[in-house]
């Protein structure tokens, strides 16, 4: 992490040089002033959380319009994307948002079904949706805000999971490939910003092993729910798939882009910070093993080519899939920057390893938890695995600079959620209190 080039995408109303929270007198008081002049402050979106028009322009379903439309249950809400926040059609109005606020810079994903409608070159390819974004993207630099463009935001082409399983099969690699060469050779004259995956560690984790998100895969132990699905192998090869696939895309933007379009192109990572549950050595080591299977899960081959070693040795019976030379070649070093996505923190607790009901869960042999003897590692936001610790992503940082190579990063996700009561909140104090705490704690970082 250098800090000229270390940079901050959170949704926070810090406009220019202003005071946060004037009038609150436990929030720390901080102004533009205590971060590097390149420090961009930004606000970060996915393609199916806010576009809306899902069926609209030639688009085809995503993994996200089949769960959401077809078992409305699994959503909290019973809601689906189908509308969102339309900004589709409303697009301008939220730019006008951006700059209104004093953002540098917003981070959003292309929904790959709109460009590619059947997920793959041979399905063709949809000009409404090239269109859709050069416009967005138009729109952002002629009020001065650089996108930072994810290319995958979860968001799989339903046709692509239909013909062999989405991420579950190799083939995702190389239609993943001709889908991010689409993406640069259309927008990478303006889009300096990419990152080739949104957090990997969720697809898989949420994915496949808990089923709460699309695909809503897992083993039957897990949720019976669940549309099918095993923990303890499928998550393994979708994070497989989905490390090659980062590989591949990178790979393009270097070999055909990158001279002449002189972009970044990265990675968002998801992680949390862990404490130990007590100061044994046994818990230390949990600790580790537990960041071995989170954020090392992606970062450790992308830097060395291989897989944590504490995955090597947990992940027994074959399960975890092997890099050839030539793909470990490939991953080593494939990243201009690193995307980390901080929300909360936890203890961990070794446990004894487990040979029944195994899954990506149970191979760290460590129990994680939110609380310590009843008391919370911090206060609850209105999710209930959001505790609000802001401490851990000054320890997230210096860890990933420490142990991973000194990358820069970026924080491209940060945040807290506030229950929906149907009113609007700009009484936002809590909020502005999050985010107030976490920026202290980047400073710090970075000092
Ligand atoms: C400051 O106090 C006023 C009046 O009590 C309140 O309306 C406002 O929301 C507070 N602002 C902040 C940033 O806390
Ligand atoms: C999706 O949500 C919309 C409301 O936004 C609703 O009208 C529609 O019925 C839902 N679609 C399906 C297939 O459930
Ligand atoms: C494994 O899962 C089954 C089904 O939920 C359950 O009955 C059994 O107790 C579990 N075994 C262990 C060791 O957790
Ligand atoms: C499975 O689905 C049913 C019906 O929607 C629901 O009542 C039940 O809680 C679900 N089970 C789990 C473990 O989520
Ligand atoms: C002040 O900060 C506390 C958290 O320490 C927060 O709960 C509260 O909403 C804030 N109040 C205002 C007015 O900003």
């Amino acid at each position: 992490m250098r800090g000229e080039y270390l940079s901050l995408l959170v949704l926070i109303v810090l406009a220019s040089s202003e005071v946060l929270a004037k009038n609150n007198s436990s929030t720390p008081k901080l102004r533009r002033s205590d971060f590097p002049e390149d420090f961009v402050f930004g606000s970060a979106t996915s393609a199916y959380q806010i576009e809306g028009a899902a069926h609209e322009d030639g688009r085809r379903p995503s993994i996200w319009d089949t769960f959401s439309e077809k078992y409305p249950e699994r959503i909290n809400d019973g809601s689906n994307g189908s509308v969102a926040d339309d900004s589709y059609h409303l697009y301008k109005e939220d730019v006008a948002l951006l700059h209104q606020i004093g953002f540098n810079a917003y981070r959003f994903s292309i929904s790959w079904s709109r460009i590619l409608p059947r997920g793959n070159l041979k399905g063709g390819i949809n000009q409404a949706g090239i269109d859709y974004y050069n416009n967005l993207i138009n729109e952002l630099l002629s009020k001065g805000i650089k996108p930072f463009v994810t290319i995958f935001h979860w968001d799989t082409p339903q046709s692509l999971e239909d013909a062999y399983g989405g991420f579950l099969g190799a083939k995702v690699v190389n239609d993943f490939r001709d889908y991010a060469d689409i993406c640069f050779k259309n927008f990478g004259d303006r889009v300096k910003h990419w990152m080739t995956l949104n957090e990997p560690l969720a697809v898989v984790q949420q994915g496949y092993v808990a089923g709460g998100l699309a695909p809503g895969r897992c083993s039957k132990f897990t949720n019976p729910n669940c549309t099918g699905g095993d923990g303890a192998t499928e998550p393994y090869i979708v994070g497989h798939n989905l490390i090659l696939a980062h590989g591949a895309a990178v790979k393009v933007y270097r070999e055909k882009y990158k001279a002449s379009q002189k972009g970044q192109v990265g990675i968002a990572l998801n992680a949390g910070w862990y404490l130990p549950y007590t100061e044994s050595a046994e818990d230390r080591l949990a600790v580790a093993r537990v960041m071995a299977f989170t954020i090392d899960y992606f970062l450790e081959p992308l830097v060395t080519g291989k897989y944590p070693v504490d995955m090597v040795n947990n992940v027994k019976g074959g399960r975890l899939p092997t890099f050839t030379a030539k793909q470990s070649k490939m991953l080593k070093g494939s990243y201009d920057f690193i995307g980390i996505n901080y929300y909360s923190s936890a203890y961990a607790k070794d446990v004894p390893c487990s040979n029944e009901n195994v899954t990506l869960f149970s191979d760290p042999c460590a129990s994680v938890t939110g609380e310590r003897e009843g008391v919370p590692i911090g206060p609850k936001a209105a999710s209930d695995w959001i505790l609000i610790y802001p401490k851990g992503i000054r320890d997230l940082l210096l860890y990933a600079k420490y142990k991973f190579k000194d990358p820069v990063m970026y924080i491209t996700e940060n945040g807290r959620d506030e229950f929906n009561t149907g009113k609007i909140f700009l009484n936002d104090g809590d909020r502005i209190d999050y985010y107030a705490r976490h920026l202290e704690m980047v400073r710090d970082a970075i000092s």
